[in-house]
C-alpha cells in the first residue's frame, strides 16, 4: 500500500498575529478530505514561538484541531536559528527555547518506519550547535542508518541541504551550514537518501544531485519578494504531497489548494517588520 505523507511547512502560526491562519485552515479542510496516511510539518510551525510561548500553545492547537496523524520538525522560528547561522532577528537555539518547544511538539529528531521505508526527521538547528541534545542527535541517527535494512531512507529536516551541490561552501541562513552538512552526511554512513525533503524558503522546488530527490516543501502561509530572496523554484502557498511505495519507489508534487491566497510577506510588517 502507498504510503501518503502531506508535508505542510512554514505555518508561522500565531493567535495574536493570526495573519496566517485562515490558510492554515483551509489547507486543513484540504488535508480532511484528502485523508493523508501522515500529516508532516517540516518547521516554522508557529510565526515567534522562539520567544514566545503562546505561538507554540497556539500552532499546537491548530494542528489538534486537524483530527488527523502528524508529526513535527522544529524551524528557527519554532526554537530559534542554528548558532552558527548569520544572525537573525529569533536569536539562536538554546536549551530553555529546546525544552519548551519539545513540551509543546514532542521529539524534535525521530523515526518512522513505514512499508519499504524509513522516515527520519532532523532538528536542523542543532546541526553545528554545542548543545549536548546534538551530540545526542547525532549518535541516534548514526543507529537509525546501522538498523535500515532494506529500507529506503527519506531525510525530513527544516532547512534544505545546499542550494545545488553538497560541495558548496557558502555560509547562509538558508541552507545548512558547509561543516554540519559534512558531518549529517558523514552521520549517513554511505546510505544515500532516496528522498531528502525540507521547508525554510517558502518555495516548492525538485532537484536530484548524486541519486538524491531533494524537495522543497513550500509555505502553507506566504511567500518572501524576489527582492529580498532570489527564485529558485515556485513561490506559491499549498502543500507537497509525498507518494512513497513499499517498493522503494516514491513521487512528490506541488498540491495547490483552490481558493487559497499566495500571500507576500511584504504585506504583513506587524509579522516580522518591514521588508
Ligand atoms: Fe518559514
Ligand atoms: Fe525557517
Amino acid at each position: 500500500m502507498t504510503f501518503r505523507i502531506a508535508q505542510i511547512s512554514d505555518t508561522h502560526l500565531s493567535d495574536y498575529k493570526p495573519f496566517f491562519v485562515d490558510n492554515f485552515v483551509r489547507i486543513g479542510e484540504a488535508l480532511r478530505k484528502a485523508r493523508p496516511d501522515l500529516v508532516l510539518n517540516s518547521g516554522d510551525i508557529s510565526l515567534d514561538g522562539a520567544s514566545n510561548e503562546a505561538d507554540l500553545l497556539a500552532a499546537r492547537a491548530l494542528h489538534d484541531g486537524l483530527d488527523l496523524p502528524v508529526r513535527y520538525l522544529p524551524g528557527n522560528h519554532d526554537l530559534g536559528d542554528s548558532q552558527d547561522a548569520p544572525a537573525h532577528g529569533e536569536g539562536a537555539i538554546d536549551a530553555m527555547r529546546r525544552a519548551r518547544y519539545l513540551s509543546h511538539f514532542g521529539a524534535d529528531w525521530w523515526t518512522l518506519d513505514v512499508p519499504g521505508w524509513r522516515l527520519l526527521g532532523v532538528n536542523a538547528q542543532l546541526l553545528g550547535s554545542d548543545l549536548d541534545a546534538a551530540e545526542h542527535q547525532e549518535d541516534d541517527i548514526v543507529k537509525a542508518i546501522a538498523s535500515l535494512g532494506r529500507r529506503r531512507l527519506a531525510l525530513f529536516l527544516h532547512k534544505p541541504l545546499f542550494d545545488r551541490t553538497a560541495d558548496e561552501i557558502a555560509i547562509t541562513g538558508r541552507f545548512v551550514n558547509p561543516v554540519p552538512r559534512r558531518l549529517l552526511l558523514m552521520s549517513l554512513g554511505g546510505v544515500v537518501p532516496a528522498l531528502v525533503a525540507c521547508g525554510h524558503v517558502h518555495q516548492f522546488r525538485e532537484t536530484w544531485s548524486d541519486g538524491v530527490h531533494h524537495v522543497w516543501g513550500t509555505s502553507t502561509a506566504f511567500i518572501i519578494p524576489d527582492a529580498r530572496q532570489p527564485r529558485y523554484g515556485i513561490k506559491e502557498v499549498g502543500y507537497v504531497e509525498h507518494l512513497l511505495e513499499p517498493d522503494g519507489r516514491h513521487e512528490s508534487r506541488l498540491v495547490r489548494v483552490p481558493g487559497v491566497p499566495t500571500l507576500d510577506i511584504a504585506g504583513f510588517p506587524a509579522a516580522y517588520g518591514p521588508i
